[in-house]
């Protein structure tokens, strides 16, 4: 057994918060399948194979278009708690004791499928998830960026009646041309219900696009982030108000925000003071679980105990959860010291 073993073994028993990941990116090749049968979907694919062979990305766009597509194999309700089960199963093994979870109901109920199918599947499977694996959780509700702000009026009216198990809302999609301040009014009325708020931002588009998502939607988390830095002003003040930034190393990477993982600004922002947490995103799409996102990290930037305690603790103090909770985890992560 080396060193490096026991560094991963430690890494991925340290207690952990997931803040950034898309249920519908957790979508295995193996489950499309099986799904398209089910369902008797025709999917432009011959095999599990060749699914994984088509995940070659140039950008968020080209990605969007595959992730769309594959999400057309989840129909009933059934479906939505079988993605969302494996999920957590996989997550348990990553040390993740609590996940924020984001759905996108526009991509859904745009081909048919009703809201309560999506929120009942994926609601059914936490709560399987938090009796039988001890994974707390919350639901963030998405709305697409690229429909328009009629549209995420029209899908908040059909969220309405659940509102009291939706815990907050995001914002997602093409990020470049479709700035956050187009939200701005769904925004607000999101904030009346009292959800909480959370949007993409600098993830491929400009700081100005988290200056808004900060100054005109007020949310409490920056998802991605990480082309702040080009905005040393925007740097400051988010490590200043220690502002959660919820990054995702390897979806960056096949995205080609950075060229490589050593490239990655993540210890950068670290060593600057910033709340940086390291998420998964997509991770049926993009190479890997938050688990597998840690170790990669650790390894590209050479991060030691120190900054990989730090992530853990960012996590679980960014999360929407009480401070009481929030305390019991903190106290449980530092036993790992
Ligand atoms: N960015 C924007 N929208 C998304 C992403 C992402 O990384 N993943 C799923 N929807
Ligand atoms: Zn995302």
């Amino acid at each position: 057994m080396s060193n490096d073993d026991d560094f991963s073994r430690w890494i991925l028993g340290l207690p952990k918060a997931e803040l950034h990941l898309h249920i519908e990116g957790s979508l295995e090749p193996d489950m499309m399948f099986a799904l398209a049968q089910r369902n008797q979907v025709k999917l432009p694919y011959d095999s599990v194979e060749a699914v994984r062979a088509a995940y070659q990305f140039e950008d968020l766009q080209s990605f969007l278009d595959l992730y769309y597509a594959g999400a057309d194999v989840l129909r009933t309700e059934q479906d939505f708690f079988d993605l969302c089960w494996a999920y957590l199963v996989r997550a348990k093994a990553d040390g993740v004791v609590h996940a924020e979870i984001f759905f996108d109901p526009q991509t859904h109920t745009g081909r048919g499928i009703r809201f309560e199918t999506v929120l009942d599947g994926l609601a059914a499977a936490l709560k399987k998830g938090e009796t039988e694996l001890g994974i707390s959780s919350r639901i963030i509700m998405c709305f697409l960026r690229h429909l328009s702000e009629d549209e995420a009026f029209k899908t908040l009216s059909q969220a309405r009646p659940h509102a009291s198990r939706i815990a907050g809302v995001g914002l997602d999609s093409s990020e470049k041309g479709n700035p956050p301040s187009n939200f701005a009014r769904v925004f607000d009325a999101c904030a009346a219900l009292g959800w909480h708020l959370v949007a993409h931002a600098g993830e491929e588009g400009p700081p100005e696009y988290v200056l808004e998502a900060l100054d005109v939607l007020k949310v409490e988390r920056i998802d991605h982030g990480v082309r702040s830095e080009s905005d040393p002003a925007l740097m400051q003040r988010l490590a200043r108000s220690r502002m959660p930034l919820t990054v995702c190393p390897l979806s960056n990477v096949k995205l080609r925000v950075f060229p490589d993982l050593a490239s990655h600004n993540l210890k950068r922002m670290l060593d600057l003071g910033l709340n940086v947490t390291i998420n998964s995103d997509d991770p049926a799409y993009f190479g890997g679980y938050v688990g597998e996102n840690y170790l990669q990290v650790v390894h590209a930037l050479n991060l030691g105990r120190d900054d990989v305690l730090r992530l853990a603790r960012n996590s679980l103090e960014s999360s929407f959860v009480s401070r009481e909770v929030k305390a019991g985890w903190v106290k449980e992560l530092q036993q790992h010291r």
